[in-house]
């Protein structure tokens, strides 16, 4: 599958990060410039993207806290999926905690996001844990996480 370039950003992309997130999750769920521009200061707290001619294809925001991190979101534009861009956006991500120190990286997705279960188990993740009722519609969210000193 082909890779992508992927760049680090900080709270100064905060605009075309949630304008991204806009068009990939349900109104109501997207995060908004502000919230992501105050994440983006926070200790701890990265963004990558693969940018385009046209704007960002894809975007991961995670936060580091010890030898931890979790991914707080991760999504690409519709019009470039399964393309490889998601799963660029992992490697880079993960390269980047590794060489941070982190040793292992969690994350919740929704439990019928069959697409984002399918991607992270690709990605060398595997169920952790189980979290009923965790979003705002009821819908449960199961937990995730790869271990870095695994081949990643
Ligand atoms: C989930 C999402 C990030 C995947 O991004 P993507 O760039 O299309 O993913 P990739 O092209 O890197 O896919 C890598 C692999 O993941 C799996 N995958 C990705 N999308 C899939 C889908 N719709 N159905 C089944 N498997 C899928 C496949 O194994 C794929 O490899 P393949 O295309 O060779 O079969 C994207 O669909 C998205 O933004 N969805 C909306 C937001 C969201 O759900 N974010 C995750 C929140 S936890």
């Amino acid at each position: 599958m082909r890779v992508w370039p992927v760049d680090a950003v900080g709270p100064e992309a905060a605009r075309a990060l949630s304008d991204l997130h806009e068009a990939c999750f349900p109104s109501g769920e997207a995060w908004s410039a502000p919230n992501i521009r105050n994440l983006l200061a926070m200790p701890g707290c990265c963004a990558w993207v693969v940018a385009t001619h046209d704007g960002l294809a894809g975007l991961v925001i995670a936060r580091k806290a010890l030898d931890e991190a979790e991914i707080l979101t991760l999504c690409v534009a519709p019009d470039y999926r399964r393309r490889g861009v998601a799963q660029s956006l992992l490697k880079r991500m993960s390269e980047s905690m590794k060489h941070a120190k982190v040793e292992k990286i969690f994350l919740e997705v929704r439990a019928d996001n069959a697409a984002a279960r399918t991607l992270y188990t690709s990605a060398g993740y595997s169920r952790c844990g189980f979290r009923a009722n965790y979003y705002s519609d009821g819908s449960n969210a199961i937990v995730m996480c790869a271990n870095l000193s695994d081949s990643l």
